[in-house]
């Protein structure tokens, strides 16, 4: 049957608004709710043997992975290398037998994602697929299949099928790192536990649409926005700034907050709107510092942070978006809706086809 947009306006808003439900869903059938504990899908070969994971993919895929790698070396301590699939295969990269390759991909058919999988199979590497279409050639061709149960995906801008492949790779490394016997039985319960209350966060997150919707009229007008972050919220950084400019046509950059003084500092002026991501805890204050630098060169910041961020740093700001207090591991699937919000507004203050933007494919299958 054919996908409709119901009483949304744009079948990109209303995948923003199914992500609670279908990350509930995706988590659903990798969390054992009887046991708080983390489960995956059958497979014939021991996970926690694994002790190096390669990860290829493109676009937002490519940033749901560098979110993954934090997790994976957190959690797993296994050594993570990641690379867009354009990149990876002609860099002839070093493929130890036994390795575990990654590939991350909505459709399961973008060309060269597909064929680093074949390169990775051909290499002696065990081929791990997170996709969304069950039916594509990734998930055929893959030994341990790791669907998303996001559902069709029509605006040709990802949005749930990132917060649902977040939320499958979070489940991945929790289930390595138990297998590797480096996380107790209470430490999966508290990992299951997060997860779970994600998409009540997200719901919440979700609740400043009508904030989001005003303020995307300041970042209308801009020619180039910033976006900042740390840790797993820098791959966010990355996916707010593709999201601006994959529909609103506005140029825009993610860099992680500390890199900033290495050379996009240089373009700070009062015409440049700088969005940083930043949850309270322990990096917050360097990245308070951060805001500070581009403050003191006369830039506009929009914080997206949580009540107690926003007490210590919110003043001065031209704007804030206030987020739920969450757990670190699932801020980035909390994360992700603020920035999706920012870049649909104002795509939709400038008039742009947001489900079908120019030059853009859904699926990309040619290299
Ligand atoms: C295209 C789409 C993006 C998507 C990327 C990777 O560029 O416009 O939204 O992130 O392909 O697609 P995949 O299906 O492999 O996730």
């Amino acid at each position: 049957a054919a996908v409709e947009k119901g009483n949304y306006r744009h079948f990109m808003q209303k995948e923003i608004f199914e992500q609670p439900t279908v990350v509930a869903q995706t988590l659903s059938s990798y969390l054992r709710r009887s046991d708080n504990s983390v489960a995956l899908p059958q497979f014939d070969f021991d996970i926690g043997s694994v002790d190096r994971v390669t990860i290829v993919a493109c676009g937002t895929s490519f940033y749901a992975g560098m979110v993954a790698k934090y997790w994976l070396e957190q959690f797993a301590r296994v050594p993570v290398d990641i690379d867009v699939a354009s990149e990876f295969r002609y860099r002839d990269p070093v493929l130890k037998p036994g390795g575990l390759a990654l590939f991350i991909s909505q459709s399961g058919e973008t060309a060269d994602t597909l064929a680093a999988l074949r390169h990775c199979k051909e290499n002696g590497q065990i081929i791990g697929a997170v996709v969304n279409v069950p039916t594509s050639s990734m998930a055929r061709e893959a030994d341990l299949l790791l669907p998303t149960h996001a559902g069709p995906e029509i605006g040709v801008a990802s949005t749930k099928a990132f917060t649902c492949q977040l939320a499958v790779l979070a489940a991945l490394a929790a289930h390595m790192a138990v297998r590797k016997g480096l996380m107790s039985r209470e430490e999966e319960h508290d990992v299951v536990e997060h997860l779970l209350e994600a998409p009540a966060c997200m719901n919440a997150a979700l609740d400043h649409d009508d904030d989001i919707a005003a303020m995307a009229h300041l970042i209308a007008p801009a020619r180039d926005v910033l976006y900042l972050g740390r840790g797993p919220d820098y791959p966010l950084a990355l996916e707010g700034a593709l999201k601006l400019k994959e529909i609103s046509y506005i140029h825009a950059e993610g860099y992680a907050s500390g890199e900033m003084k290495h050379g996009p500092i240089a373009l700070i002026d009062d015409l440049v709107p700088v969005i940083v991501l930043a949850p309270s805890g322990p990096l917050f204050e360097k990245t308070v510092s951060n805001m500070e630098e581009v403050r003191a060169r006369g830039g506009k910041i929009v914080l997206i942070s949580d009540a107690e961020g926003l007490a210590l740093a919110g003043e001065g700001c031209i704007a804030t978006i206030e987020m739920p207090r969450v757990h670190p591991l699932i801020a980035p699937l909390v994360y992700a809706i603020p920035v999706q919000l920012l870049a649909y507004h104002t795509a939709c203050v400038k008039g742009t086809d947001v489900d079908q933007p120019r030059n853009l494919a859904k699926s990309v299958t040619v290299e």
